[in-house]
Formats: structure tokens, C-alpha cells, sequence
């Protein structure tokens, strides 16, 4: 892997294609333990997490459906503070075993906005799935029960995570350099 460009920006590799294999496999195998016969229903929030969520659910063996969200708070290499719902929930949650997936867990406001409006439609249990977190700049409490990396207060870039839209195609991670 080499430093690569995308728009003015450097960026450095982070994590390779197999690490993050490796840790998808970890997490789908506790998933397939923790909810065989509970049908759990699974939530990806797009954009950011439409890679891990398919390389995810191809590892899940038990019956298990996916739905997507759209939910975005990012402009360029920052958080705004701001959550916008694009697309919106179509399912019912009321008695479901609910996961939801998230590419990475930043300051957490995404998850504490949105997991109220799931908790009133009552689901049988509500738990989150994260490729990557970064408690450094966690602001909002957010526990995440099965993670892939803990990752420093870095942008990164690659792997369904963008910039500015781009290099979500990228199969590693890279994070960008302090110029
Ligand atoms: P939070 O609301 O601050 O936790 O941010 C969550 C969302 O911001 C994530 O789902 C990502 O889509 C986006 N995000 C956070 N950190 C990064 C990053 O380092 N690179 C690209 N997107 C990020
Ligand atoms: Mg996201």
C-alpha cells in the first residue's frame, strides 16, 4: 500500500484488506452465537457503512434481515454537529432483536440522536455494531458492543468510509497525515 492523494489531501495506509477481514470475521462469529433463532433484524446507516455491512452480513449463518438508513453529520474532514435523516426507517422494530451497523462511532452524536427514535418503537433488544471507533473524540455516551478497531482522533479514509464522497471504493484504510 502506498500514500495516496484524493482531492488536496494526503493520506497514509492505516489498515489493510486482511486486518479488517480478520476482525469482520471475529464480530459475524459472535453474532451468529449471540442471535441464532432470534431473527434479528440489522440496520446499516449509509453511506459510510454500505461495505462493512455486506461483507458483514455475507458472514452471518443464522436468518437475519438487513434494512438501510440514511444519516450524515460529516462535511469534508469534519463533523458539523449536525444529524441529517435523508432516508428513513420503513421497518416495524416493536419485538425485533435490532442491531444496528455503523462504519465508525466518531463523537457519537449520530448514534445518540437516532437510538431514542428506535428505543419508542420498543424492539426486544437494541445492541450496535461499529467497524472502527475513536474514543478520543467520543462526546456523547455510546456503547458499542461488538467493535472491529479502536482507532486515534485521526480523519480516515477508505473502505465505504469518504472524503467529501470519494475513495469509499478503497479495500483498506488509510488516515491522513499532519501537514
Ligand atoms: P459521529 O456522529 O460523530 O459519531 O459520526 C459518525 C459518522 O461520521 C460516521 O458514521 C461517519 O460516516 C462519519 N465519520 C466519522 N469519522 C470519520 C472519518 O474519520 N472518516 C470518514 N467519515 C467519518
Ligand atoms: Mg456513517
Amino acid at each position: 500500500m502506498q500514500t495516496i492523494r484524493v482531492n488536496d489531501k494526503t493520506f497514509i495506509p492505516y489498515l489493510t484488506a486482511a486486518q479488517i477481514d480478520e476482525q469482520i470475521k471475529r464480530i459475524a462469529s459472535s453474532l451468529n452465537k449471540d442471535y441464532e433463532g432470534k431473527r434479528p433484524l440489522f440496520i446499516a446507516i449509509l453511506n459510510g457503512s454500505f461495505m462493512f455491512a455486506s461483507d458483514l452480513f455475507k458472514e452471518l449463518t443464522i436468518e437475519a434481515e438487513i434494512c438501510f438508513i440514511k444519516l450524515a453529520s460529516y462535511k469534508g474532514t469534519k463533523s458539523t454537529g449536525q444529524v441529517i435523516t435523508s432516508i428513513g426507517l420503513d421497518t416495524s422494530l416493536t419485538g425485533r432483536h435490532v442491531v444496528i451497523i455503523e462504519d465508525i462511532v466518531d463523537t457519537g452524536k449520530t448514534m445518540h440522536e437516532f437510538l431514542p427514535q428506535l428505543i419508542n418503537q420498543q424492539p426486544a433488544s437494541l445492541k450496535i455494531t461499529a467497524l472502527l471507533h475513536k474514543p478520543d473524540a467520543l462526546a456523547y455516551p455510546v456503547t458499542i458492543d461488538y467493535l472491529g478497531f479502536n482507532v486515534p482522533d485521526k480523519f480516515l479514509l477508505g473502505y465505504g468510509l469518504d472524503y467529501d464522497g470519494f475513495a469509499r471504493n478503497l479495500k483498506e484504510i488509510y488516515s491522513l497525515t499532519d501537514e
